[in-house]
């Protein structure tokens, strides 16, 4: 048996992504180890939204690239974003790597790892093709939620963003791929389905032949027996429609989660930033989906320090915060893409201390909304799917999370793993809140 070690990083569609290389690896006789002095083939999942992410996954190979000259037989291939956006000059900076695949092209990878196997060096294989997917089978990692990808690509061109250049012009699966795959991995025993795209709410735009949209898959999906839960991720803003959030209402099996990016507070930097809403606008949308959804959590991304950012505009985004009660925020200060728009203002940018100081500022408002909203439920009585069992400071707990995905830490001396229980919250902390199971 040969054995495949894959470092996955950034976004679950990278993770996604690497589900299926498995699967694929598999076909040829590779099995996963997660100890990568064991492996004959690494690969390096990259991802490069920021910069930061993007020189993580060169200093990660660089050890590979050292074991490799010192005599070690492995191969390397460099896969996800970066590969897509740097393409050949991949082996500039690390000439031992043997294989640099696209994100279009992850379905060729028997045949190129057949090549490499036989001895060629330095293939770049990441030609911008049309969706060549393939029905196949994947190696899911055994957990409790499956991540199911409906669209990929973004053709929304925000001006800091490089993921329309990593993933393409976007495209929508097939709603019968989908539901197959949904029904294998619940036939696993998998209890949580969670729908995947940069932007879920465009799903079946590019349909030619059907009129045939996220709504109409959430509803195909919740008749499909059986207990378990329906997410999806992202939204944009602007494309939640009313039928949407009314479907979701209506389908018991949808959960009360909206990830809805807001990126800003401003309406002078969301202008800058190509995103096609105000900041009334977005309020209006999150306080729409809140009117209407029960106990719904929304959550959303921001970016600090966006070039010519000022003083003023950075605290509207602290105010929008509190003011939409956000339940959490993924933060970041902003780092420039090549390629994208806003990269090229450099007389624009905010010098590296006063981005970290917003930072900082940005993770506080953050932490301070996370606790209010996880007060809102203590003495609540809330279902439960439970996703582990360990020991926390010597004590056997099991978490999980709520419809609403809130984390809950549960007092539990059994592992209930994969369980729906009924959970009486008690008590609330930033990042989670604990409860006492009740039946
Ligand atoms: N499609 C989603 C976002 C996907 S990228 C949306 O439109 O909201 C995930 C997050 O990374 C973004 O929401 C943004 O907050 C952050 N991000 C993207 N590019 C960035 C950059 N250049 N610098 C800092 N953060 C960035
Ligand atoms: Fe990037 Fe904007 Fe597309 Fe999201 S919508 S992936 S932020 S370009
Ligand atoms: Fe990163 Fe690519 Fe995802 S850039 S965030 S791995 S789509």
């Amino acid at each position: 048996m040969k054995r495949v070690f894959i470092d996955t990083m950034g976004c679950q569609m990278n993770k996604s992504d690497t589900e299926r290389m498995l699967g694929m690896l598999s076909y040829l006789g590779y099995d996963e180890t997660k100890e990568p002095k064991e492996a004959d083939l690494l690969i390096i999942n990259t991802c490069s939204i920021r910069q930061l992410s993007e020189d993580k996954a060169f200093s990660e190979i660089g050890t590979w690239g050292q074991w490799k000259k010192h005599g070690k037989d492995i191969k390397i291939v460099f896969s996800g974003c970066v590969a897509q956006q740097k393409q050949k000059e991949i082996f500039k900076r690390a000439p031992y790597v043997d294989l640099v695949i696209g994100t279009h092209n992850i379905y060729q990878l028997p045949d190129l790892i057949k090549r490499i196997e036989n001895g060629e060096t330095r293939i770049c294989e990441c030609p911008d093709t049309p969706y060549g997917e393939k029905d196949i089978e994947i190696k899911r990692v055994k957990s409790v939620n499956a991540w199911i990808p409906i669209t990929e690509g973004c053709n929304n061109f925000c001006t800091y963003c490089i993921v329309p250049y990593t993933r393409g012009r976007e495209r929508s699966r097939l709603p019968e791929t989908i539901i197959k795959e949904t029904k294998d991995a619940l036939s696993q025993g998998f209890k949580e389905i969670t729908l995947l795209g940069q932007n879920v709410d465009s799903y079946g735009k590019d349909f030619k032949d059907r009129e045939y949209r996220l709504a109409d898959l959430l509803t195909e999906l919740n008749d499909i027996e059986g207990d378990f839960w329906i997410r999806f991720v992202t939204s944009y803003p602007t494309d939640i429609t009313d039928n949407l959030i009314e479907t979701a209402v209506k389908l018991d099996k949808v959960c009360e989660y909206f990830h809805i990016p807001m990126q800003s507070g401003s309406s002078e930097v969301l202008k800058k930033m190509n995103r096609r809403y105000d900041r009334e606008t977005y309020a209006k949308i999150a306080n729409k989906v809140r009117d209407m959804v029960p106990d719904v959590t929304i959550t959303s991304d921001f970016i600090a320090g966006f070039p010519g950012e000022t003083e003023e505009q950075f605290e509207e985004t602290l105010t929008a915060m509190d003011e939409l009660n956000l339940d959490y925020s993924n933060t970041a200060a902003y780092s420039p893409r090549e390629k994208t728009v806003a990269a090229k203002w450099v007389d624009l940018y905010i010098p590296e201390d006063v981005k970290t100081e917003r930072l900082r500022r940005l993770n506080e408002k953050n932490m301070e909304c996370c606790l209010r909203s996880n007060q809102k439920f203590v003495g609540r009585e809330l279902d439960v799917l439970i996703e582990n069992f360990e020991n926390h400071k010597g004590k056997n707990v099991v978490t999980g999370r709520t419809r609403n995905n809130k984390i809950v830490h549960i007092p539990c001396e059994k592992d209930l793993t994969g369980k729906f229980v009924k959970v009486k919250i008690t008590g609330a902390k930033t990042w989670y809140i604990n409860g006492e199971i009740i039946d």
